[in-house]
């Protein structure tokens, strides 16, 4: 069986095409699909919003992410295809992938219904008739397929092997980071099944370890409370050195990269402060991992510290802004997106500080991000914000500017308008 390649390479694929159903396709599943499918499988693809099947048949990826509509418009309708009819292509899968989304509860609890209602709506065909893998790809908190999703299943009478598969990719670099993992985890508690995942991921060039259920589930929740962990001491340090004074905070933290254990590691990004981090998996991961460890008696320290900063960030960037202008002057918030090359808006950064400005009675504000102003705006019903089609323009029509998100396109702009008041909260500012 031969597969198209990154670029459109044709590489061999040296074992039989499986059928591959993936329930979900925002971020992970999509991408999931499009690089199972890139590898030579047969792979449907559906999604509960039907408006988001119509618009990925139409060859278009309703978010942005390098390289992914490429790779939808190279294998659609070959490889891979778009379903409405779930039945009959989950009788036919070999592997269902369970791609949905996994929010944070009201008291950090993880949400799990969509999981249960992706679970649901491929249970009737789960009749034991052929080998099936039921594929946890959400993030799940540990001990979720061993003690929940497993008896859950059994219960409905369904029969399939259950094993989770946690997704390391960064949105921005997901199809890469797919197509290229550094490694692959899977929890498994049958040889069987730990078997059949190792011969669909045969072709990455990847290590492959198998481990027990609920240590799958939990690596996922080490990587993302780790990162967390890295930015939120960066921001304390640079409030820190703040309250010292005279210290540059963007020298600093370059030069502290410049450690032979850093260099070339792309590590860097996280040990470097900001206004909090954002996006939808490091907020509402840290909050379900702090959830799990009170829920056991333990009352986790590091981990809500982690959090608490966090939650301080916008406000000390609001501070800054506050300090240097007045609420009737114009003020440009510069980046909206929770990080460059992405237009995922949600629990951006750039929400808190809009909403606390408007707080303190700032009705003068300005927005632009490169990509993300629509997004945004169909985001946040925030009145009293005038979004600007160009950088020039957001400059122009503002007193004080805050540079919120750090799009490389950004890092000299303060030189094109010396006069502007520049607050930098990315340390970006050249
Ligand atoms: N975004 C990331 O960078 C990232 C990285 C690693 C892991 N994860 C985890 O992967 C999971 C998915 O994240 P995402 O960013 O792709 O989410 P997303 O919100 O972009 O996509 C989830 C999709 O699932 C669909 N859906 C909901 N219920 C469904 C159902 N019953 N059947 C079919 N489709 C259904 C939604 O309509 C949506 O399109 C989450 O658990 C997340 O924590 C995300």
């Amino acid at each position: 069986m031969e597969a198209l390649g990154v670029g459109g390479k044709r590489e061999k694929k040296e074992n039989a095409a499986l059928n591959i159903l993936v329930l979900g396709l925002g971020f992970v599943g999509l991408t999931t699909a499009l690089g199972l499918a890139e590898k030579g499988n047969i792979v449907y693809g559906f999604d509960s919003d039907t408006s988001r099947n119509d618009t990925l048949l139409a060859g278009t990826v309703p978010f942005l992410e390098p390289g992914l509509e490429d790779a939808l418009n190279r294998n659609l309708n070959e490889t891979f295809f778009i379903q409405y009819d779930l039945a009959e292509v989950a009788r036919k899968s070999d592997v269902i992938f369970i791609c949905v989304g996994t929010p944070a509860g009201v008291d950090g609890e993880t949400n799990l219904d969509y999981v249960y209602s992706a679970l649901d709506s491929i249970i009737p065909v789960l009749a034991g008739d052929k080998f099936r893998v039921v594929v946890i790809k959400s993030t799940v908190p540990p001990s979720t397929t061993r003690d929940k999703i497993i008896p859950y299943l059994s219960e409905k009478g369904a029969i399939a092997a259950v094993v989770n598969n946690p997704e390391f990719l960064r949105e921005g670099n997901c199809w890469n980071d797919f197509l290229y993992p550094d490694r692959i985890v899977c929890g498994a508690s049958q040889e069987e099944a730990i078997q059949a995942m190792r011969n669909l991921y045969s072709s990455f060039n990847a290590p492959f370890y198998a481990v027990s259920l609920n240590t799958g589930e939990f690596i996922k929740y080490l990587s993302n409370t780790f990162l967390a962990t890295l930015i939120s001491y960066s921001n304390e340090m640079s409030i820190i050195a703040g309250t010292i004074g005279d210290i540059a905070v963007r020298d600093a933290f370059r030069i502290l990269h410049k450690d032979k254990r850093w260099v070339d590691c792309s590590m860097q990004s996280y040990v470097y402060p900001g206004c909090g981090f954002g996006g939808y998996c490091l907020p509402k991961d840290l909050e379900s991992m702090i959830f799990q460890a009170k829920k056991h008696h333990y009352k986790p320290q590091i981990l809500q510290s982690v959090m608490d900063i966090n939650i301080s960030m916008p406000d000390s960037a609001v501070k800054k802004i506050i300090n240097t202008s007045s609420p009737q002057q114009a003020i440009g918030i510069l980046g909206l997106s929770f990080k460059p090359e992405s237009d995922d808006v949600r629990d951006t950064p750039a929400a808190k500080i809009i909403h606390l400005l408007r707080e303190h009675g700032y009705t003068n504000l300005k927005a632009y991000d490169p990509v993300a102003n629509d997004a945004f705006a169909s985001c946040y019903a925030f009145d009293h914000i005038e979004y600007c089609s160009s950088l020039d323009e957001l400059c122009n029509k503002s007193d004080t500017i805050a540079l919120v998100t750090a799009w490389p396109q950004f890092a000299a702009i303060n030189r094109k308008f010396p006069d502007k008041q520049w607050i930098d909260c990315r340390y970006y500012l050249e």
